[in-house]
């Protein structure tokens, strides 16, 4: 049986964690894997998170099963951080999925079983497991062109241009702020122009929520996903807290579906078919620490007060970063990454170039130019800019 295995394409994100640390060269950055280290080069457990530990570990008598689709009080927790009230109760199902990855996965599965004709719209670049995921499932698939590669931001023309081709139940994925990989990200009047376009064609956003917090705040990362729920009648929120509390590995994911009331338990009785037959019950721990910091208010606002510590500290190397290329090359060609938001800006550099910096200069990017901005710090910002400078034609 084994013989008939074939090798399968290494996760071009994921290989450079290997990389990085077979490389023993003192001075290496690790700008790859989508992961918040602070100033220290440390993926801090954060304060309230460490709080809500301790308080599980004195108060958590049981660890016996919770419901199929995990534990109600963390979907309403979670679920009011996202939607902020926006949208009335009786049309949120919700199920705790292992990372945003498993709510990514179960709302491609849940979009399979009702209509396995739709195809399901990406934007041109986007996280490459997304399509991958929907190859690996057989969904049909189509792109839609997202990023400008002059302006280095949105192409909202040619991104509503190519949704107007958008058929009648086709899904669209969308990265609900901070997209991955470019940083650039849509105005909250092209958000509306993208919901018009959607309730118009009769389509269904499945929105990638992982980054809520890490771009212009809270609130205002939830803005787009709040306006595409009240307008458009059929949604799918995959919302990942593995960046916004840092329990990565605890794998804290919640797969939101949003429909009429009537609909309601149709969806959520499919929800939690779908994780009875990958994995039976989600994971718990990680849902449970953000339950309890998200229904104490004390504990909540810790944590978002280090949330915009987190964020600040990005724009802060953003700005850096941008002002630092701009002293060295006499031109504002680099502004953009000022301009972006979250994680991630892709530079504009070729293949060729993302190797030279790293094997000239210990610079680990992603192969099509993805930085990840929280993997610098003050000291070095001024590396990472002499290299593009000299490097980056
Ligand atoms: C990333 O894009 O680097 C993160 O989302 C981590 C991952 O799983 O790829």
């Amino acid at each position: 049986m084994f013989d008939a295995l074939k090798p399968q394409p290494q996760d071009k994100i994921l290989k450079l964690i290997q990389m990085f640390r077979d490389d023993p060269r003192p001075g290496k950055i690790d700008l790859g894997v989508g992961v918040y280290k602070d100033a220290t080069g440390l993926t801090p457990v954060m304060r309230a998170v460490r709080t809500a530990g301790k308080r599980l570990w004195e108060s958590e008598t049981s660890k016996t099963y919770t419901g199929l689709a995990g534990d109600p009080a963390f979907h309403a927790a979670l679920s009011g951080v996202i939607l902020g009230g926006s949208v009335p109760q009786d049309r949120i199902a919700a199920v705790a999925t292992p990372g945003g990855t498993g709510a990514i996965r179960q709302a491609l599965e849940l979009i399979r079983l009702a209509s396995p004709a739709a195809r399901v719209w990406l934007s041109d670049p986007t996280w490459p497991n997304h399509p991958s995921i929907i190859r690996y499932l057989g969904i049909p698939m189509a792109w839609y062109r997202y990023f400008d590669a002059q302006t280095r931001g949105v192409d909202a023309e040619g991104m509503l241009a190519d949704l107007g081709q958008v058929a009648a139940g086709d899904v669209v994925l969308l990265h609900g702020c901070c997209h991955n990989p470019t940083g650039a990200n849509l105005t909250l009047a092209e958000w509306a122009a993208v919901a018009d376009l959607l309730v118009a064609r009769g389509a269904v956003p499945l929105i990638d929520l992982a980054y809520q917090g890490f771009g212009d705040g809270l609130e205002a990362d939830a803005a787009p996903v709040r306006a595409l729920a009240a307008r458009c009648p059929e949604v799918l929120i995959a919302a990942s807290c593995s960046k916004t509390f840092g329990i990565y590995r605890e794998r804290t994911g919640l797969l939101i579906g949003l429909g009429t009331s009537a609909q309601r338990g149709l969806i959520q009785e499919n929800l939690a078919f779908l994780n009875r037959q990958n994995y039976s019950f989600p994971p718990d721990h990680g849902a449970r620490l953000v339950t309890l910091i998200l229904e104490d208010p004390a504990l909540t606002a810790i944590w978002t007060q280090e949330l915009e510590e987190i964020r600040l500290n990005m724009l802060g190397l953003r700005q850096a970063l941008a002002q630092e290329l701009r002293r060295l090359t006499g031109s504002e060609r680099w502004d953009f990454i000022a301009r972006h938001r979250g994680m991630f800006s892709v530079l504009g550099a070729t293949g060729a170039e993302v190797e030279r910096l790293r094997a000239e200069r210990g610079i680990y990017m992603v192969s099509d130019s993805r930085m990840n901005i929280a993997g610098l710090n003050a000291a070095t910002v001024p590396v990472l800019a002499r290299a593009i400078a000299d490097i980056v034609a």
